[in-house]
C-alpha cells in the first residue's frame, strides 16, 4: 500500500479520468481543514483554513495538474505549456517531468518570486521571460498550443477546473455539509469558478445538502472583476494574482451570482496584515496572494457586513516559502547582533530572567 495516493485516486468517479488511464500523480490533494482559533473569535463565526500550501509543489495548483497532465499523456503528448504568475509553472514543470514531458513556462520577467522561479528551473522547464504581463504572457501560450503540437495547461484547459474542484468535495467530506461561506483569494478566477462547480456537483448528488455563498477577493490594483473592466497594468505586492484579464471571468461572475455571494478587493497592506495574523496567530505562513480571502473577511467584519455566528471556510491557496522576500522586507530582519555562546548571553537577549 501506498500513503500517497492523489485526488484522482479518491475522486476518479467525478473527473474526466479514463478507468484505464494514466495516472500521474504526487499525492497531491486531502489538505488540512485546519480549525482557526484566533480568527474565529475575532470575527464571531466558526472558520476553518484549508491550506492548500500542503500540496506537493506548495500550490493548490496541483490539483488541476495532476489531471490535466494526466490526460495529456493519455492523448501523447509531448510538451506542454502554461503562462504563470509562478505557481502554475511551478506544478506544470513539476508533473510534466514526472511524465516525461517538456514543461514550456511562460512568465512575466522579473515579476515571479525566486522560489517559484527556482520550482520551474529545478524540475527541468524551458522557462521563458517574456517582456510583458501575466496576460500577455496567456495570449502568447494559447497560441502557441493552437499553432504547435503543445498542450496548454492554463486553467482554460477544464481538465484543470476538474481536478481544483476536488477541493470542494474535501470541505463537504471534512465537515459532513457544505459551509454557511466559502472565502477565497481570485486571479485568473479559475478557482473559485472550480469550487463552485464543486459544491453543486456534491450538492446535485445529495452529498451535501447546500451550496454555500461564494466569497472572492482580488488586490486592489489587480481588480478587473470588482471594477468590471479590464485593467492594462496590474499592480499588487501579491504576484500571484497580479493578472488584469480573468480567464474564467465569466465564470467567477456566475459563481458569485449564483451562489448569492460576491467577489470584492483589499489593499496590499490588508493583504500583508492577513498574513502577519495567519502566520503569528494560526501558525500558518501562506504567501501573500493567498491571504487576501482572509484579508477580505476581516474587511467585511470590520464594515459589519459578516453575520456572526457561521460556519466559514476560506482556502489559503500557497505555501509562504514561496516568497520569502516579501516576507522578509516586512518582518524585522535578524538582528544584527551576534551574541556569545553562552547560556546568559542567550538568555540576556531572549529576555529570560532564571
Ligand atoms: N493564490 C495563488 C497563490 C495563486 O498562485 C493564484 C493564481 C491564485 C491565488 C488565484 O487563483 O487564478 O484560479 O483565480 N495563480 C496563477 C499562476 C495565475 O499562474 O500560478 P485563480
Amino acid at each position: 500500500a501506498t500513503t500517497a495516493r492523489g485526488l484522482i485516486a479518491r475522486y476518479r468517479e467525478w473527473l474526466p479520468v479514463a478507468p484505464d488511464g494514466p495516472v500521474i500523480t504526487l499525492g497531491e490533494g486531502s489538505t488540512p481543514l485546519v480549525e482557526a482559533v484566533a480568527l474565529s473569535e475575532l470575527l464571531g463565526c466558526s472558520v476553518f483554513v484549508k491550506v492548500e500550501g500542503a500540496n506537493p509543489t506548495g500550490s493548490f495548483k496541483d490539483r488541476g495538474m495532476t489531471v490535466a497532465v494526466s490526460i495529456s499523456a493519455a492523448e501523447g503528448a509531448q510538451a506542454v505549456v502554461c503562462a504563470s504568475t509562478g505557481n502554475t509553472s511551478a506544478s506544470a514543470a513539476a508533473y510534466a517531468s514526472r511524465a516525461g514531458m517538456l514543461p514550456i513556462v511562460l512568465l512575466p520577467a522579473g515579476r515571479i518570486s525566486t522560489g517559484k522561479l527556482a520550482q520551474a528551473i529545478v524540475h527541468g522547464g524551458k522557462v521563458v521571460q517574456v517582456d510583458g504581463n501575466f496576460d500577455d504572457c496567456l495570449d502568447l501560450a494559447r497560441r502557441l498550443a493552437d499553432s504547435y503540437p503543445v498542450a496548454l495547461v492554463n486553467s482554460v484547459n477544464d481538465n484543470r477546473l476538474e481536478g481544483q474542484k476536488t477541493a470542494a468535495f474535501e470541505v463537504v467530506d471534512d465537515l459532513g455539509d457544505a459551509p454557511d461561506l466559502h472565502v477565497m483569494p481570485v486571479g485568473n478566477a479559475g478557482n473559485i469558478s472550480a469550487y463552485w462547480r464543486g459544491y453543486r456537483q456534491y450538492a446535485e448528488a445529495g452529498r451535501a445538502t447546500r451550496t454555500p455563498r461564494m466569497w472572492g477577493f482580488q488586490a486592489a490594483g489587480a481588480a478587473p472583476l470588482v471594477l468590471g473592466h479590464r485593467v492594462l497594468q496590474p499592480d499588487t505586492v501579491a504576484s500571484a494574482i497580479r493578472i488584469g484579464n480573468p480567464a474564467s471571468a465569466h465564470l467567477a461572475r456566475e459563481a458569485r451570482d449564483d451562489s448569492g455571494g460576491l467577489i470584492d478587493s483589499v489593499t496590499d497592506d490588508q493583504i500583508l496584515d492577513a498574513q502577519a495574523l495567519l502566520a503569528s496567530r494560526e501558525g500558518i505562513f501562506v504567501e501573500p496572494a493567498s491571504a487576501a480571502g482572509v484579508a477580505g473577511l476581516l474587511k467585511k467584519h470590520a464594515a459589519g457586513e459578516l453575520d456572526p455566528g457561521q460556519q466559514v471556510v476560506v482556502t489559503v491557496t500557497g505555501h509562504g516559502l514561496k516568497d520569502i522576500d516579501t516576507a522578509l522586507t516586512r518582518w524585522t530582519p535578524l538582528q544584527a547582533e551576534v551574541v556569545a555562546a553562552e547560556l546568559e548571553s542567550v538568555a540576556a537577549v531572549c529576555g529570560l530572567r532564571g
